[in-house]
Protein backbone atom coordinates (compact mmCIF):
# COMPACT_ATOMS: atom_id res chain seq x y z
CA UNK A 1 0.00 0.00 0.00
CA UNK A 2 0.70 3.45 -1.26
CA UNK A 3 2.52 5.12 2.36
CA UNK A 4 -0.03 8.47 2.58
CA UNK A 5 -0.22 11.46 5.34
CA UNK A 6 1.20 14.22 6.45
CA UNK A 7 4.30 16.09 5.09
CA UNK A 8 3.97 19.48 6.81
CA UNK A 9 2.03 21.13 9.86
CA UNK A 10 1.48 25.08 10.38
CA UNK A 11 -0.41 26.41 13.23
CA UNK A 12 -1.73 30.48 13.70
CA UNK A 13 -4.39 32.36 15.97
CA UNK A 14 -4.62 35.96 16.90
CA UNK A 15 -2.46 38.35 19.03
CA UNK A 16 -5.42 38.72 21.35
CA UNK A 17 -6.73 36.57 24.04
CA UNK A 18 -8.69 37.09 27.80
CA UNK A 19 -7.35 34.80 30.27
CA UNK A 20 -9.88 33.04 31.94
CA UNK A 21 -8.98 34.67 35.33
CA UNK A 22 -10.60 37.56 34.38
CA UNK A 23 -13.36 36.17 32.77
CA UNK A 24 -13.93 34.44 36.49
CA UNK A 25 -13.24 38.15 37.89
CA UNK A 26 -16.09 39.39 36.22
CA UNK A 27 -18.53 36.47 37.06
CA UNK A 28 -17.41 36.56 40.70
CA UNK A 29 -16.39 32.61 40.45
CA UNK A 30 -13.42 30.72 41.39
CA UNK A 31 -10.75 30.91 39.51
CA UNK A 32 -9.92 26.91 39.55
CA UNK A 33 -13.11 26.19 37.95
CA UNK A 34 -11.03 27.05 34.88
CA UNK A 35 -8.16 26.59 35.34
CA UNK A 36 -8.52 23.12 37.29
CA UNK A 37 -12.36 22.41 36.37
CA UNK A 38 -12.01 22.42 32.12
CA UNK A 39 -8.96 22.91 32.19
CA UNK A 40 -8.10 26.24 30.02
CA UNK A 41 -5.82 28.82 31.03
CA UNK A 42 -6.62 31.32 27.93
CA UNK A 43 -9.16 32.01 25.14
CA UNK A 44 -7.69 33.19 21.59
CA UNK A 45 -9.77 36.74 20.41
CA UNK A 46 -9.82 37.39 16.77
CA UNK A 47 -10.11 41.05 15.84
CA UNK A 48 -13.09 42.83 13.74
CA UNK A 49 -10.66 41.60 10.68
CA UNK A 50 -9.93 38.52 11.20
CA UNK A 51 -12.10 34.81 10.60
CA UNK A 52 -11.69 31.48 9.77
CA UNK A 53 -10.19 32.91 5.97
CA UNK A 54 -7.37 35.26 7.56
CA UNK A 55 -6.38 32.83 10.12
CA UNK A 56 -6.27 29.83 7.07
CA UNK A 57 -4.26 32.06 4.94
CA UNK A 58 -1.82 32.68 7.87
CA UNK A 59 -1.59 29.17 8.89
CA UNK A 60 -1.14 28.40 5.17
CA UNK A 61 1.47 31.08 3.80
CA UNK A 62 4.84 29.56 6.01
CA UNK A 63 3.75 25.83 4.33
CA UNK A 64 3.66 27.77 0.62
CA UNK A 65 6.52 29.66 1.07
CA UNK A 66 8.27 26.43 1.57
CA UNK A 67 7.27 24.35 -0.91
CA UNK A 68 5.75 26.38 -3.00
CA UNK A 69 2.05 25.64 -5.16
CA UNK A 70 3.34 23.10 -8.25
CA UNK A 71 1.98 20.07 -6.98
CA UNK A 72 -0.68 21.52 -5.05
CA UNK A 73 -4.09 20.61 -7.14
CA UNK A 74 -6.89 20.61 -4.48
CA UNK A 75 -7.59 22.70 -1.44
CA UNK A 76 -9.84 21.07 1.26
CA UNK A 77 -11.02 24.44 3.82
CA UNK A 78 -12.69 22.65 6.90
CA UNK A 79 -14.81 25.00 9.14
CA UNK A 80 -17.92 25.25 11.06
CA UNK A 81 -17.46 28.75 11.38
CA UNK A 82 -16.94 29.67 7.09
CA UNK A 83 -18.18 32.96 5.80
CA UNK A 84 -20.45 32.44 3.29
CA UNK A 85 -23.23 29.70 2.36
CA UNK A 86 -22.56 29.02 -0.88
CA UNK A 87 -18.93 29.81 -1.99
CA UNK A 88 -16.18 28.08 -0.33
CA UNK A 89 -13.88 29.70 2.33
CA UNK A 90 -10.89 28.20 0.45
CA UNK A 91 -11.39 30.27 -2.83
CA UNK A 92 -11.11 33.77 -0.61
CA UNK A 93 -7.61 32.45 0.07
CA UNK A 94 -6.48 31.89 -3.84
CA UNK A 95 -5.09 35.34 -4.51
CA UNK A 96 -3.96 36.27 -0.86
CA UNK A 97 -1.55 32.84 -1.24
CA UNK A 98 -1.09 32.88 -4.92
CA UNK A 99 -2.73 29.61 -6.03
CA UNK A 100 -2.85 28.75 -9.59
CA UNK A 101 -5.88 28.79 -11.14
CA UNK A 102 -5.72 24.47 -12.26
CA UNK A 103 -6.70 24.06 -8.67
CA UNK A 104 -9.65 22.83 -7.13
CA UNK A 105 -11.65 24.20 -4.08
CA UNK A 106 -14.07 22.63 -1.51
CA UNK A 107 -15.48 23.34 2.37
CA UNK A 108 -16.11 20.79 3.91
CA UNK A 109 -18.77 20.96 7.42
CA UNK A 110 -19.47 18.71 10.19
CA UNK A 111 -19.18 20.44 12.94
CA UNK A 112 -15.23 19.61 14.15
CA UNK A 113 -14.83 16.30 12.72
CA UNK A 114 -15.01 17.72 9.04
CA UNK A 115 -10.97 17.78 8.98
CA UNK A 116 -10.78 14.41 9.51
CA UNK A 117 -12.84 13.46 6.90
CA UNK A 118 -11.04 15.88 4.49
CA UNK A 119 -7.29 14.23 5.74
CA UNK A 120 -8.79 10.95 4.80
CA UNK A 121 -10.41 11.81 1.40
CA UNK A 122 -7.00 13.55 0.95
CA UNK A 123 -4.75 10.68 1.34
CA UNK A 124 -6.98 8.39 -0.62
CA UNK A 125 -6.70 10.78 -3.48
CA UNK A 126 -2.57 11.10 -3.20
CA UNK A 127 -2.59 7.84 -3.96
CA UNK A 128 -4.46 7.57 -6.83
CA UNK A 129 -1.94 10.82 -7.84
CA UNK A 130 1.27 10.53 -6.20
CA UNK A 131 2.41 13.61 -8.10
CA UNK A 132 -0.66 15.75 -6.46
CA UNK A 133 -0.21 17.64 -2.97
CA UNK A 134 -3.31 18.80 -1.46
CA UNK A 135 -3.57 22.02 1.21
CA UNK A 136 -5.84 20.81 4.01
CA UNK A 137 -6.80 23.92 6.18
CA UNK A 138 -8.94 23.53 9.40
CA UNK A 139 -9.70 26.83 10.71
CA UNK A 140 -12.46 28.19 12.81
CA UNK A 141 -13.62 30.87 14.88
CA UNK A 142 -15.36 29.26 18.32
CA UNK A 143 -17.73 31.71 19.91
CA UNK A 144 -20.08 31.20 22.55
CA UNK A 145 -22.95 33.46 23.55
CA UNK A 146 -21.62 36.02 26.53
CA UNK A 147 -22.94 34.50 29.98
CA UNK A 148 -23.47 30.86 28.70
CA UNK A 149 -21.91 28.26 30.18
CA UNK A 150 -19.70 27.34 26.41
CA UNK A 151 -18.53 31.27 27.33
CA UNK A 152 -15.23 30.03 28.63
CA UNK A 153 -14.90 27.24 26.08
CA UNK A 154 -14.26 30.04 23.14
CA UNK A 155 -10.93 30.09 21.04
CA UNK A 156 -9.88 30.36 17.49
CA UNK A 157 -7.40 28.98 15.49
CA UNK A 158 -5.99 27.22 11.85
CA UNK A 159 -4.13 24.26 11.41
CA UNK A 160 -2.74 24.20 7.67
CA UNK A 161 -1.64 20.50 6.65
CA UNK A 162 0.00 19.45 3.22
CA UNK A 163 -1.02 15.94 2.03
CA UNK A 164 0.93 14.03 0.24
CA UNK A 165 2.32 10.13 -0.70
CA UNK A 166 5.38 9.54 1.11
CA UNK A 167 4.86 11.78 3.96
CA UNK A 168 7.59 13.62 5.88
CA UNK A 169 6.18 14.14 9.13
CA UNK A 170 3.10 11.80 9.84
CA UNK A 171 2.50 8.31 8.09
CA UNK A 172 -1.83 8.20 8.65
CA UNK A 173 -2.86 4.00 9.61
CA UNK A 174 -5.20 2.78 6.44
CA UNK A 175 -7.46 1.51 9.39
CA UNK A 176 -10.43 3.51 11.31
CA UNK A 177 -13.09 2.93 13.61
CA UNK A 178 -15.99 5.25 12.71
CA UNK A 179 -19.37 6.06 14.69
CA UNK A 180 -22.53 8.03 13.73
CA UNK A 181 -25.97 9.07 15.87
CA UNK A 182 -27.93 11.78 14.92
CA UNK A 183 -28.39 13.92 18.30
CA UNK A 184 -28.62 17.59 19.15
CA UNK A 185 -25.37 18.31 21.29
CA UNK A 186 -24.43 21.36 19.84
CA UNK A 187 -25.62 23.13 16.68
CA UNK A 188 -25.75 26.23 14.63
CA UNK A 189 -28.85 26.81 12.95
CA UNK A 190 -28.04 29.34 9.82
CA UNK A 191 -29.56 32.55 11.29
CA UNK A 192 -27.18 32.16 14.18
CA UNK A 193 -23.86 33.96 14.86
CA UNK A 194 -23.27 32.02 17.92
CA UNK A 195 -23.82 28.08 19.01
CA UNK A 196 -26.95 26.03 20.78
CA UNK A 197 -26.15 23.51 22.68
CA UNK A 198 -26.38 20.87 25.62
CA UNK A 199 -23.03 21.09 27.06
CA UNK A 200 -23.75 17.97 29.58
CA UNK A 201 -25.25 15.72 26.96
CA UNK A 202 -22.56 17.36 24.68
CA UNK A 203 -19.43 15.17 27.25
CA UNK A 204 -21.59 12.30 27.43
CA UNK A 205 -22.24 12.04 23.98
CA UNK A 206 -18.22 12.13 22.96
CA UNK A 207 -17.73 9.74 25.75
CA UNK A 208 -19.75 7.30 24.15
CA UNK A 209 -18.65 7.83 20.46
CA UNK A 210 -15.14 7.44 21.70
CA UNK A 211 -15.68 4.40 23.16
CA UNK A 212 -17.89 3.03 19.96
CA UNK A 213 -15.24 4.03 16.93
CA UNK A 214 -12.38 2.69 19.57
CA UNK A 215 -14.51 -0.55 19.47
CA UNK A 216 -14.74 -0.18 15.80
CA UNK A 217 -11.26 0.81 14.72
CA UNK A 218 -10.44 -2.61 16.69
CA UNK A 219 -12.83 -4.71 15.15
CA UNK A 220 -11.64 -3.77 11.83
CA UNK A 221 -8.00 -4.70 12.97
CA UNK A 222 -6.38 -1.78 14.54
CA UNK A 223 -3.86 -1.62 16.84
CA UNK A 224 -4.17 -2.58 20.88
CA UNK A 225 -4.07 0.27 23.73
CA UNK A 226 -0.99 -0.37 24.49
CA UNK A 227 0.65 -0.13 21.00
CA UNK A 228 0.16 3.27 20.92
CA UNK A 229 3.09 5.83 23.09
CA UNK A 230 0.86 9.07 22.65
CA UNK A 231 -2.73 9.56 22.38
CA UNK A 232 -4.47 12.91 20.90
CA UNK A 233 -7.82 14.46 21.38
CA UNK A 234 -10.43 16.53 19.86
CA UNK A 235 -9.99 19.36 22.82
CA UNK A 236 -13.20 21.48 23.35
CA UNK A 237 -11.38 22.11 26.69
CA UNK A 238 -8.31 20.11 28.10
CA UNK A 239 -10.25 18.37 30.88
CA UNK A 240 -12.28 16.79 29.00
CA UNK A 241 -9.13 14.99 27.02
CA UNK A 242 -8.02 13.96 30.14
CA UNK A 243 -11.63 12.16 31.11
CA UNK A 244 -11.44 10.49 27.36
CA UNK A 245 -7.91 9.73 27.81
CA UNK A 246 -9.11 7.71 31.40
CA UNK A 247 -12.78 6.43 29.49
CA UNK A 248 -10.45 4.87 27.01
CA UNK A 249 -8.31 3.37 29.38
CA UNK A 250 -11.02 1.93 30.62
CA UNK A 251 -12.56 0.45 28.02
CA UNK A 252 -9.41 -1.26 26.85
CA UNK A 253 -8.80 -2.19 30.55
CA UNK A 254 -5.53 -0.94 31.51
CA UNK A 255 -4.20 1.55 33.78
CA UNK A 256 -4.41 5.19 32.02
CA UNK A 257 -1.01 7.00 31.79
CA UNK A 258 -2.05 10.35 31.60
CA UNK A 259 1.67 11.62 30.17
CA UNK A 260 1.00 9.87 27.00
CA UNK A 261 -1.97 12.45 26.55
CA UNK A 262 -0.71 16.03 28.51
CA UNK A 263 1.52 16.93 25.37
CA UNK A 264 -1.12 17.40 23.25
CA UNK A 265 -3.13 19.81 25.40
CA UNK A 266 -0.53 22.46 26.52
CA UNK A 267 -1.44 24.20 23.34
CA UNK A 268 -5.18 24.27 23.50
CA UNK A 269 -4.74 25.26 27.14
CA UNK A 270 -3.49 28.63 25.81
CA UNK A 271 -5.98 28.87 22.53
CA UNK A 272 -9.15 27.53 23.80
CA UNK A 273 -11.58 25.78 21.25
CA UNK A 274 -10.35 25.82 17.32
CA UNK A 275 -13.55 23.58 16.77
CA UNK A 276 -12.36 21.14 13.47
CA UNK A 277 -8.44 22.83 13.71
CA UNK A 278 -8.26 21.02 17.59
CA UNK A 279 -7.29 17.73 17.12
CA UNK A 280 -4.64 18.54 14.49
CA UNK A 281 -3.34 21.43 17.19
CA UNK A 282 -3.54 18.64 19.69
CA UNK A 283 -1.48 16.59 17.38
CA UNK A 284 1.10 19.92 16.61
CA UNK A 285 1.46 20.34 20.64
CA UNK A 286 2.41 16.74 21.04
CA UNK A 287 5.11 16.40 18.67
CA UNK A 288 6.31 20.23 19.28
CA UNK A 289 6.17 19.63 23.18
CA UNK A 290 8.54 16.09 23.60
CA UNK A 291 12.19 16.74 24.64
CA UNK A 292 12.17 12.73 23.10
CA UNK A 293 13.02 12.14 19.75
CA UNK A 294 9.11 10.07 18.88
CA UNK A 295 10.18 9.05 15.48
CA UNK A 296 8.51 6.31 14.58
CA UNK A 297 6.09 6.71 17.61
CA UNK A 298 2.32 5.66 17.09
CA UNK A 299 -0.38 8.06 18.05
CA UNK A 300 -4.04 7.42 18.83
CA UNK A 301 -5.90 10.50 17.37
CA UNK A 302 -9.85 10.96 18.22
CA UNK A 303 -11.72 13.01 16.22
CA UNK A 304 -14.98 14.14 17.39
CA UNK A 305 -17.79 16.32 15.65
CA UNK A 306 -21.30 16.82 17.50
CA UNK A 307 -24.13 16.04 15.76
CA UNK A 308 -21.98 13.53 15.79
CA UNK A 309 -19.65 11.95 13.77
CA UNK A 310 -16.54 10.37 15.72
CA UNK A 311 -13.13 8.50 14.04
CA UNK A 312 -10.62 6.65 15.78
CA UNK A 313 -7.39 6.50 14.00
CA UNK A 314 -3.90 6.37 14.14
CA UNK A 315 -0.50 7.83 12.53
CA UNK A 316 3.18 7.23 13.11
CA UNK A 317 5.94 9.57 13.59
CA UNK A 318 8.06 9.45 10.26
CA UNK A 319 11.85 9.80 11.72
CA UNK A 320 13.56 12.98 10.71
CA UNK A 321 9.94 14.33 10.92
CA UNK A 322 11.67 17.57 13.02
CA UNK A 323 13.09 19.07 9.96
CA UNK A 324 9.43 19.74 8.79
CA UNK A 325 8.07 21.40 12.04
CA UNK A 326 8.77 25.39 13.41
CA UNK A 327 8.34 24.93 17.02
CA UNK A 328 10.25 28.27 17.46
CA UNK A 329 7.28 30.07 15.60
CA UNK A 330 4.45 28.29 16.92
CA UNK A 331 5.85 29.70 20.44
CA UNK A 332 6.38 33.27 19.40
CA UNK A 333 2.98 33.55 17.83
CA UNK A 334 1.83 32.01 21.68
CA UNK A 335 4.04 34.27 23.39
CA UNK A 336 4.04 37.42 21.44
CA UNK A 337 0.23 37.42 22.40
CA UNK A 338 -1.78 40.49 24.26
CA UNK A 339 -3.71 40.13 27.18
CA UNK A 340 -7.33 42.40 27.04
CA UNK A 341 -9.36 43.82 29.42
CA UNK A 342 -13.02 42.30 30.23
CA UNK A 343 -13.99 45.41 28.54
CA UNK A 344 -12.07 44.85 25.53
CA UNK A 345 -12.63 41.16 25.14
CA UNK A 346 -17.03 42.35 24.99
CA UNK A 347 -15.67 45.27 21.93
CA UNK A 348 -13.91 42.42 20.47
CA UNK A 349 -16.78 39.80 20.73
CA UNK A 350 -19.25 42.04 19.33
CA UNK A 351 -19.63 42.18 15.42
CA UNK A 352 -19.05 45.50 13.56
CA UNK A 353 -22.57 46.31 12.24
CA UNK A 354 -22.73 45.96 8.75
CA UNK A 355 -24.35 49.16 6.42
CA UNK A 356 -27.05 47.69 3.97
CA UNK A 357 -25.88 48.01 0.34
CA UNK A 358 -22.69 50.04 1.22
CA UNK A 359 -19.29 49.67 2.14
CA UNK A 360 -18.67 48.63 6.31
CA UNK A 361 -14.87 49.16 6.94
CA UNK A 362 -12.92 46.89 9.47
CA UNK A 363 -11.05 48.79 12.00
CA UNK A 364 -7.22 47.80 11.55
CA UNK A 365 -6.86 45.22 14.34
CA UNK A 366 -4.88 42.15 12.85
CA UNK A 367 -0.99 42.37 13.24
CA UNK A 368 -0.53 39.69 10.46
CA UNK A 369 -0.20 39.83 7.05
CA UNK A 370 -4.00 39.30 5.83
CA UNK A 371 -7.35 40.98 6.97
CA UNK A 372 -10.47 41.85 6.32
CA UNK A 373 -10.86 45.24 5.04
CA UNK A 374 -14.31 45.21 4.50
CA UNK A 375 -17.62 44.16 3.60
CA UNK A 376 -18.97 45.93 0.26
CA UNK A 377 -22.58 45.62 0.00
CA UNK A 378 -22.27 41.95 1.69
CA UNK A 379 -19.23 41.05 -0.52
CA UNK A 380 -16.17 40.51 1.30
CA UNK A 381 -12.60 42.15 0.77
CA UNK A 382 -9.46 40.40 2.05
CA UNK A 383 -6.09 42.14 1.75
CA UNK A 384 -2.32 41.30 1.72
CA UNK A 385 -0.56 43.75 3.72
CA UNK A 386 2.33 42.66 1.29
CA UNK A 387 0.31 41.65 -1.53
N1 LIG B 1 -12.35 24.22 41.36
C1 LIG B 1 -12.11 23.15 40.60
N2 LIG B 1 -13.08 22.58 39.79
C2 LIG B 1 -14.28 23.16 39.75
C3 LIG B 1 -14.58 24.30 40.53
C4 LIG B 1 -13.56 24.83 41.37
N3 LIG B 1 -13.77 25.92 42.13
N4 LIG B 1 -15.86 24.65 40.28
C5 LIG B 1 -16.36 23.76 39.38
N5 LIG B 1 -15.39 22.87 39.07
C6 LIG B 1 -15.49 21.74 38.14
C7 LIG B 1 -16.82 21.02 38.21
O1 LIG B 1 -16.85 20.09 39.29
C8 LIG B 1 -16.85 20.35 36.85
O2 LIG B 1 -16.04 19.20 36.88
P1 LIG B 1 -16.63 17.80 36.38
O3 LIG B 1 -17.07 18.02 34.93
O4 LIG B 1 -15.47 16.88 36.49
O5 LIG B 1 -17.79 17.48 37.25
C9 LIG B 1 -16.14 21.38 35.96
O6 LIG B 1 -15.45 22.27 36.82
C10 LIG B 1 -17.09 22.19 35.09
O7 LIG B 1 -18.07 22.69 35.93
P2 LIG B 1 -19.59 22.72 35.48
O8 LIG B 1 -19.99 21.39 34.93
O9 LIG B 1 -20.40 23.30 36.56
O10 LIG B 1 -19.44 23.79 34.30
P3 LIG B 1 -20.50 24.43 33.36
O11 LIG B 1 -21.88 24.03 33.65
O12 LIG B 1 -20.19 25.88 33.46
O13 LIG B 1 -20.16 23.86 31.89
C11 LIG B 1 -19.17 22.90 29.99
C12 LIG B 1 -18.95 23.30 31.47
C13 LIG B 1 -20.29 21.89 29.94
C14 LIG B 1 -17.93 22.31 29.45
C15 LIG B 1 -19.52 24.18 29.20
O14 LIG B 1 -18.41 25.00 29.15
C16 LIG B 1 -20.03 23.91 27.79
O15 LIG B 1 -21.18 23.55 27.63
N6 LIG B 1 -19.16 24.14 26.73
C17 LIG B 1 -19.59 24.03 25.33
C18 LIG B 1 -19.89 22.62 24.88
C19 LIG B 1 -18.67 21.75 24.87
O16 LIG B 1 -17.54 22.18 24.79
N7 LIG B 1 -18.91 20.42 24.88
C20 LIG B 1 -17.84 19.47 24.79
C21 LIG B 1 -18.23 18.21 24.06
S1 LIG B 1 -18.91 18.61 22.44
C22 LIG B 1 -17.56 18.79 21.42
O17 LIG B 1 -16.52 18.28 21.71
C23 LIG B 1 -17.72 19.59 20.18
C24 LIG B 1 -17.19 20.95 20.42
O18 LIG B 1 -16.03 21.23 20.21
C25 LIG B 1 -18.13 21.96 20.90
Amino acid sequence: MVSTGLSAMSFYTPHRYVSLDTLAEHHGIDPAKFSKGIGQEKIAMPGHDEDAVTLAAEAARPIIDRFGTDDIDTVLFATESGVDQAKSAGIFLHDLLGLPNNIRHVELKQACYSATGALQMSCAYVARKPDKKILLIASDVARYDLDSSGEATQGAGAVAMLISTEPKLLEIGPISGLFTEDIMDFWRPNDRRTPLFDGKLSALRYMKALVEAWRDYRANGGSQYDEFDRFCYHLPFSRLGEKAHSHLAKEAEVAADMGKALPGMIYNRQVGNSYTASIYLAILSTLENSDEDLSGSRLGLFSYGSGATAEFFDATVVPGYREYLAPERHREILNRRKAVSYDEYIALWHAVPEAEGAMTSMPDEAVGRYRLTGIDDKKRIYTDRQG
